[in-house]
């Protein structure tokens, strides 16, 4: 069981410093890729990388709000509060709290994803 855990972990974390490594290879306007935009290859990964800290697992600091599952965080683009958040419209309180703003290909990930029906895919 140990084990398991570890190896989750491991992608977690192996995934999340491949996208940190991404962005900083390929930071020009115009190479973000939205054809793609799946749940499990874009969206969980930002997620993961910038909201889990305070929305994942046992964290406390994010109000109890679990956006580290498909199930959580499709509350959050149902209600819109996931976009208004992260493109910091001044509705909701700007995410990720107390760090920078999302990457604008980050955001047209998320925001292709939706648009395409939020899937679990
Ligand atoms: C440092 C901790 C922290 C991080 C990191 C963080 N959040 Fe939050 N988030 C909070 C807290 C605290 C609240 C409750 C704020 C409130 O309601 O005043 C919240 C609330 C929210 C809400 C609900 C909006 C509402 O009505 O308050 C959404 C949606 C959200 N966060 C999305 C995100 C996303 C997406 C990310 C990553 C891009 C993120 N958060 C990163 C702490 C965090």
């Amino acid at each position: 069981m140990k084990f398991i855990c570890l190896i989750a972990l491991s992608i977690i974390l192996l995934s999340s410093c491949y996208y940190d490594k991404a962005q900083l290879i390929y930071p020009a306007a115009g190479t973000c890729d939205t054809t793609s935009a799946n749940y499990s290859t874009k969206v969980a990964p930002i997620i993961s990388a910038n909201c889990a800290v305070c929305h994942g697992g046992t964290a406390t600091a994010g109000a109890g709000i679990k956006l580290d599952n498909y199930t959580g965080l499709k509350i959050y683009v149902g209600n819109g509060q996931l976009l208004n958040s992260i493109n910091q419209t001044g509705v909701v309180p700007a995410m990720p709290l107390s760090a920078g703003k999302l990457t604008d290909c980050e955001i047209s990930q998320i925001t292709a994803w939706i648009n395409a029906g939020a899937l679990n895919n």
